[in-house]
């Protein structure tokens, strides 16, 4: 069957159970009556999860749910001998509690001061009680929970734009891929040293998500699903994280840590690792690897590691990019802010080197120019960039 008729027939039954007064949310409105916001294809479907791309007035969205299915989430026990239309009358304060408990569930922690705010309690209306509905099988999805908290806190994370039914929707981003030359789609090339400009810029951004989330929150937020699938670029080369399915703050991180074992690969979940203490067999509750090893590990490898290719950039750099990031990889790294400081060095570096040995096209202005990037890079240097034949990676 074509695509775009599978994603016709989603919409339709939605909002069956929209007209219905089963679901909604804030763009129920512009998915069934004024057809602002049109489903164009399935991105991924695997038990009953579901990505969707859609326009929404104008702009590329995603469209997410857990399940694909309204019912398959558990029904809000509140909302029982209520009638269809109505929901008006549900104590406010119990709504609140039970929303609290849901985040808390999801996060592993109490919310933070108007945290429950971004979830759109208080939206009152004559679709309350499927709003309600709605918002019940949303808090269900731990991913959810934590980009609406991060709404507003974080350039690596995705904004949540409104929902309807179990569906939420974000911005449709540049996905990373293990298909793509360079993991990410760069844009138009721009030759070897575009490419490495992009490659460099792209790291950078990485570099300052996995600081950011280190220490900007409350909690630590440890990523323990890296692969390029899981971030997207932006036009700027921010990294944003588009799939948090699998992204714990240090309380919750701890719990899921610790299990009973008997060797150290008992305490592996997906990227995150902790040991098992032999003496009672119960794995460390704290993390033994970091964010930053695990983005070196899976993502700056395949860019910097490649001990024949050689790029657009000078050898003695590329050694001690290659070097540096070898070393942040490796397991058991000590000293992970040293590294990190190591590895923006060098990028900043790498890009004043492509910057100075471009030849000045009249009307042609390189990207990265105006570097977002914080931080001031050490001794310019001066030395001409040697060109090779392959871009990094
Ligand atoms: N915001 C987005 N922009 C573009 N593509 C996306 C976005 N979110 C998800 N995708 C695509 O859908 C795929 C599956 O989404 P994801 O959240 O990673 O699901 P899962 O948790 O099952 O891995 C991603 O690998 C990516 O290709
Ligand atoms: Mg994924």
């Amino acid at each position: 069957m074509e695509p775009g008729v599978e994603a016709g027939k989603d919409s339709q039954r939605q909002c069956q159970d929209y007209r219905g007064g089963a679901l909604g949310g804030d763009l129920c409105e512009d998915l069934c009556e004024a057809g602002q916001l049109r489903y164009r294809r399935c991105l991924y479907y695997e038990r009953g999860k579901k990505v969707l791309q859609a326009d929404w007035r104008g702009r590329p969205v995603v469209l997410k749910s857990k399940e694909e299915a309204f019912s398959s989430f558990p029904p809000l026990g509140l909302l029982d001998g209520q009638p269809e239309a109505g929901g008006q009358d549900l104590p406010e304060a119990e709504l609140l509690a039970l929303a609290a408990g849901e985040a808390r569930s999801a996060l592993g922690l109490e919310p933070a001061e108007g945290g429950l705010g971004r979830l759109g309690l208080a939206r009152r209306g004559p679709r309350r009680r499927g709003q309600l509905a709605s918002l019940w099988a949303l808090l269900r999805q731990e991913e959810f929970v934590l980009l609406s908290l991060l709404r507003g806190r974080s350039p690596h994370a995705p904004p949540v734009l409104g929902s309807c039914g179990p569906f939420y929707a974000v911005e449709h981003l540049a996905a990373g891929s293990p298909g793509h030359r360079a993991l990410f789609p760069l844009g138009p090339d721009g030759g070897r040293r575009g490419q490495a400009r992009a490659v460099s810029g792209v790291a950078l951004s990485f570099l300052d998500m996995v600081r950011h989330f280190d220490h900007d929150f409350a909690h630590r937020l440890h990523l323990c699903d890296v692969k390029p699938e899981n971030f997207a670029i932006r036009s700027d080369f921010t990294v944003v994280a588009i799939d948090v399915d699998m992204a714990f703050f240090e309380p919750k991180m701890r719990e899921i840590l610790e299990q009973n074992c008997t060797r150290d690969e008992d305490c592996n979940f997906f990227d995150c690792f902790s040991k098992c203490d032999l003496r009672v067999h119960r794995c460390g509750a704290q993390r033994a690897n970091s964010n930053l090893q695990v983005v070196c590990d899976k993502i700056f490898r395949h860019w910097f590691s490649s001990p024949l290719g050689s790029s657009a950039v000078s050898g003695p750099l590329r050694g001690q990019l290659r070097a540096a990031v070898q070393e942040c990889a490796a397991p058991g790294t000590q000293g992970a802010p040293r590294v990190l400081g190591r590895l923006r060095s060098l990028l900043q570096a790498v890009l004043r080197e492509l910057r100075d040995g471009e030849e000045p096209r009249p009307g042609v202005r390189s990207r990265l120019h105006g570097d977002p990037h914080r931080g001031t890079p050490g001794a310019a240097r001066k030395a001409p960039a040697v060109f090779g034949n392959h871009p990094f990676e």
